[in-house]
């Protein structure tokens, strides 16, 4: 992928499906009783990754066609033992959320990915998963993929999780389906709840109090008509590109606005970017509308605390913002950023220091001093799609070329973006 800097970004688009939202309603679909039609479902390499591993137990799946996929309900019991390994891509929800479906199932399966799969940390969902009652061994003690599990007869438990991962709520949440009792989580601070809003939706018991969330097990989900909503996780590329760029006007439709996933909005208006968000109406419980920003002159700021969740996934492209930004600009609490796809926090700092900006890491985050002008370079991406996406963001902002080696990476999350943002550009 190459990008020529300049220019500024202006009209009127949709970004593709949500990610999270697209993964749990094709999951659900298939543990619910009848037919599920997922509309907008994202087409991206993770989703279509989650749709293999559900057609490998068994399940019959339609789709994506016309952005539609059909998913024929097997019922909580209808899930049948994998043949063969299963395949989560690069993709953690994938792998973490089928380890809690699987830790309830009395069959044998085993789980793997690709290589940076195979090196996030797994422990943090087999832990818990086998304290309800699975059995699950794999690499490095267990916590490293691929992963066996033989599941069975669950006992529903509490757990307080360290760390804010919808991930892992979202694993013990879906075992708590299959157990005996009731399945509770306790977060530090909330993570993304999109597992509870499209339970809820699918007819189960969600009880929530406070950073606290609880499901009776062995309800009965029925299978419904799903309306993903645009992924807010995808506009914000195009939305930080709209900020940094003066003369820049951009209006997302139809996307998801759920509070869990907007801090990036907040932190854009606070650095000084016109933000104006029309809650239109809502999915399966998920708020959805319109997001407009027009770029001013940008400031640095702080993120860091309960608002690190709320925008886990914006943090590489929010540090383009900052490095853009008059002022310095600190993220802190980010550790998680570790772990992702790539070393979010050494990638983000590595491509942003090679195009001329003053960046530092710390051990939970990133102190750039912004304002430096940016210059094209050769982007590494480190084979992360959001990372990818940020350089290219970067790449706008810089004088000259940037040229993204492994730009086709960007497919796992954001199929067409390359030829969505020429779209939007002028000048
Ligand atoms: C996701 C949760 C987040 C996020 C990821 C998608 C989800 O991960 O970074 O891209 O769909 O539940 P964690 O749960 O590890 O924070």
């Amino acid at each position: 992928m190459v990008i020529a800097g300049g220019g500024r970004i202006r009209g009127r688009t949709t970004v593709p499906g949500d990610k999270s939202v697209s993964h749990r309603a094709a999951m659900l679909g298939a543990l619910a009783q009848g037919e599920t039609v997922i509309e907008n479902f994202l087409a991206g390499q993770d989703c279509l990754s989650t749709l293999s591993c559900l057609r490998a137990l068994g399940v019959t799946v339609e789709g994506p066609a016309g952005g539609v996929v059909r998913v024929a309900g097997v019922g909580t019991d209808g899930l049948r033992e994998p043949e063969d390994v299963l395949d989560a891509g690069n993709s953690g929800t994938t792998m973490r959320l089928m380890l809690g479906v699987l830790a309830g199932q009395p069959f044998f399966s085993v789980l793997t990915g690709d290589g940076s799969l195979r090196n996030r940390p797994m422990a943090r969902v087999t832990e818990p998963l086998s304290a309800m009652g699975a059995s699950i061994m794999g690499r490095r003690g267990d916590s490293r993929a691929p992963l066996a599990v033989r599941g069975g007869r669950l006992t529903g438990r509490s757990f307080r999780t360290p760390t804010a991962s919808a991930q892992v709520k979202s694993a013990i949440l879906l075992a708590g389906l299959f157990a005996d009792g009731v399945t509770a989580v306790t977060e530090p601070a909330p993570s993304r709840d999109h597992t509870e809003r499209l339970l809820a939706a699918f007819g189960a018991t969600v009880e929530q109090d406070g950073h606290r969330v609880a499901v009776p097990g062995r309800p009965v989900l029925r299978g419904r008509r799903v309306r993903v909503p645009g992924d807010l996780s995808s506009a914000a590329f195009m939305l930080v590109a709209a900020a940094i760029l003066p003369g820049s006007d951009l209006t997302v439709e139809d996307v998801g606005l759920n509070p869990t996933r907007t801090g990036l909005l907040e932190v854009l208006a606070a650095m000084g970017a016109d933000v104006t968000v029309s809650e239109r109406g809502e999915t399966c419980g998920e708020p959805v509308g319109g997001i407009r920003v027009r770029s001013g002159g940008l400031s640095g700021t702080v993120v860091g605390g309960d608002l690190i969740p709320r925008l886990i996934d914006e943090i590489p492209v929010l540090a383009v913002a900052a490095a853009c930004a008059r002022g310095t600009t600190v993220i802190r609490d980010a550790a998680e950023l570790r772990v992702k796809e790539s070393d979010r926090i050494a990638g983000v700092a590595g491509l942003l220091a090679a195009m001329g900006a003053d960046v530092r890491t710390t051990g939970d985050g990133l102190v750039v001093n912004g304002g430096r002008p940016l210059s094209g370079t050769v982007v590494d991406a480190r084979g992360d799609h959001r990372l990818a996406m940020a350089g290219a963001v970067a790449g706008l902002a810089a004088r000259g070329e940037t040229v993204i080696p492994d730009g086709d990476v960007i497919d796992v999350s954001f199929p067409g973006f390359a030829g969505l943002l020429a779209s939007l550009r002028e000048g």
